[in-house]
């Protein structure tokens, strides 16, 4: 079986992947993506965020994300949402602006109602990345005008555009004991203790090669044993190149590990591959010298890796 129908045989809500608009209109790769034997959801690499949703103040684009929405639901995948508040991709009347508390508050809760609400029963990212790795608070301009309830004010926003969604915070360098990941949990918890909305935490988990977290399952069931679920929402897992057939063998085993450790925790929902090709990973432009990162190879063929993935499952 394919990787999604196995993960949906494990208890699994899916296997999904991050796709973008430029992508479909590569017909081999659109071919791929709406098998939902492979791909039980997708998340929108691009097309949700900020910037491309309310470029301007109170002017809103949907255009990309509905795109993405309608290849999903033509092929019975969900969607999860991608993302209402983030220090990145945010338009410069944003990142910019002098604002008083009320003003951002009503900033926020405008632009989380109005996505929220445009599109519904969806999970989403409300929060992405919030911490800094030594575990401090970005400093963005939601933090230094509102201080950390800037968090509470999108949560409650989201909740009240659609009461069927579900909410998460998404944060990388959080699948290890380390101070970030002691920064989300005790936000979670106290989240919680408030009463403020929160249903899940997204892990990213953009690894390298020989070097997956052997404290991710752990990490994973200190936060479901708060109270709320987790999905891997990132997944890839980059190399040094040129790739070796030691690398690919490696990078096979990390994948198994990863999935295996979602499969173990029942309250991990679902994994998501931060594309599934290397024809269109965010990594070599991202990280200098280094690729290889998805599951499939930049001619759309499997790799080890998607061995690794099925194994696990
Ligand atoms: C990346 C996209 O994949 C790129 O196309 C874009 O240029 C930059 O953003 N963490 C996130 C994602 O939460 O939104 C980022 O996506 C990758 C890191």
């Amino acid at each position: 079986s394919n990787s999604n129908a196995l993960a949906r045989a494990a208890g699994k809500l899916y296997f999904g992947t991050a796709t973008d608009n430029s992508e479909l209109s590569d017909t081999a790769y659109v071919a791929i993506l709406s098998d939902n034997t492979y791909f039980g959801q997708l998340t929108p690499a691009n097309s949700m965020k900020w910037d491309a949703t309310e470029p301007e103040q109170g002017t809103f684009t949907f255009s990309g994300g509905d795109q993405i929405v309608s290849q999903a639901k033509a092929h019975n995948q969900i969607m999860r949402g991608h993302n209402c508040v983030w220090y990145n991709q945010l338009p410069s009347w944003v990142s910019n602006g002098q604002f008083t508390t009320a003003q951002l508050t009503s900033i926020i809760q405008n632009h989380c109602d109005t996505l929220v609400s445009h599109y519904k029963g969806q999970i989403w990212d409300v929060v992405n990345e919030p911490f800094n790795d030594d575990g401090t608070w970005r400093s963005d301009v939601f933090y230094n005008t509102l201080g950390t309830s800037y968090v509470d004010i999108a949560l409650q926003a989201a909740r009240a555009a659609d009461p069927g969604a579900k909410i998460y915070i998404n944060d990388y360098n959080i699948e290890m004991t380390g101070p970030k990941a002691t920064s989300m949990l005790n936000l979670v918890k106290d989240l919680k203790s408030r009463g403020i909305p929160i249903d899940g935490v997204g892990l990213q988990c953009h690894f390298i090669v020989g070097e997956v977290p052997t404290s991710l399952q752990s990490i994973m069931q200190q936060f479901t044993a708060l109270g709320v679920e987790v999905a891997i929402t990132e997944l890839d897992i980059r190399m040094t190149l040129p790739a070796t057939n030691a690398l690919l063998t490696q990078q096979e085993t990390d994948y198994k590990n990863v999935i295996a450790a979602c499969k173990a925790v029942s309250g991990c929902v679902g994994v998501t591959v931060w594309d599934y090709t290397d024809k269109y990973s965010w990594v070599p432009s991202t990280f200098s010298g280094q690729g290889e990162a998805c599951p499939w190879d930049a001619n759309l063929q499997k790799k080890p890796a998607y061995s690794g993935i099925t194994a696990a499952w």
